[in-house]
């Protein structure tokens, strides 16, 4: 593909461990055009997070490559940058010293302290959180922290935002709030984002695409979907809207029909408690 932003060619990952060999991912091949907003949904343990911690160069592939703008991928960098399901914030620091950090890093040679501090000041706002500047992160919510994590990236202004299930912490109003902001802050910006999610209507309503990965080992793309909804999109509207049932149905059936069932899966993974929640 010609026009590709983002793209990830034949991807293989196997991790080694004292029981052997675990090859997670095999053969993943995406492409992903400036702007678009994507997602990956798939069951727990498929190896979604293993795909996004290599676009964000976390992570080496075993074999096969990711390419960004025209350049490849090997180590982690501020044009990925990533928000994780639970905020990675340092406690120690002030929500505007967390995102400050960041912003004085990327542009620290670049734009004057004046510039910056305006910066730090419109990405927080962007996420609404111009009252709390001064709070510690344990002075705020769960919610709250995933906005500063989200204005922290934004204000890197990198070339892919890579999103692992952010929302996946919240309870529910406060995540369709903040899945909302994202929205509107995606379409302002024209991001290309590529968000990690098991939750269907998520997938659904914030996406352009939906990637389905299959069940491991050897996880791989099993369907890609559009989502012809116009944007802005609207949840309650959307709730009754034929286009987007036909969506959550075309996702269900692929998590649920043409998929092996879970068990064997849940018991691989034994690390952890399970969570299958796939929102239905
Ligand atoms: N750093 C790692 N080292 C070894 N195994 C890993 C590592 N990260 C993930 N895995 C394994 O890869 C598989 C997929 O994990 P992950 O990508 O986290 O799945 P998902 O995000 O879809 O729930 C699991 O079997 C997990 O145990
Ligand atoms: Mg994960």
């Amino acid at each position: 593909m010609t026009n590709a932003y983002l793209q990830l060619s034949q991807v293989d990952m196997t991790f080694q461990s004292a029981r052997g060999e675990n090859p997670v991912l095999r053969g993943i091949d995406l492409s992903v055009a400036r702007g678009e907003y994507i997602s990956l949904i798939g069951h727990s343990g498929c190896g979604k997070s293993t795909v996004l911690n290599i676009v964000a160069g976390l992570l080496r592939a075993t074999s096969g490559g990711v390419i960004v703008d025209g350049r490849e991928v090997n180590a982690p960098g501020p044009d990925r940058a990533v928000v994780f399901q639970n905020h990675s914030l340092l406690p120690w620091l002030t929500v505007y010293q967390n995102v400050e950090l960041a912003v004085d890093k990327v542009f620290r040679a670049t734009r004057s302290a004046a510039e910056r501090r305006e910066w730090i000041l419109h990405n927080l706002a962007m996420v609404n959180m111009s009252h709390a500047l001064d709070r510690l992160p344990s002075e705020i919510s769960g919610g709250m922290k995933q906005r500063v994590g989200i204005a922290r990236a934004l204000a890197m202004e990198p070339k892919v935002l890579l999103l692992d299930e952010p929302f996946g912490a919240l309870d529910a109003l406060t995540r369709a709030h903040l899945q909302d902001e994202v929205i509107r802050i995606q379409a302002e910006l024209g991001s290309t984002v590529m968000m990690i999610t098991h939750d269907v209507d998520e997938a659904v309503l914030m996406s352009d695409r939906v990637v389905m990965m299959t069940n491991g080992p050897a996880a791989t793309i099993g369907q890609v979907m559009d989502v012809p909804l116009p944007r802005p999109r609207n949840r309650i509207a959307l709730a009754e809207d034929k286009t987007y049932n036909h969506c959550r149905q075309e996702i269900l059936s692929f998590l649920y029909e043409k998929q092996r069932k879970v068990e064997p899966l849940a018991a691989r993974n034994s690390a952890g408690p399970r969570t299958e929640k796939i929102a239905a």
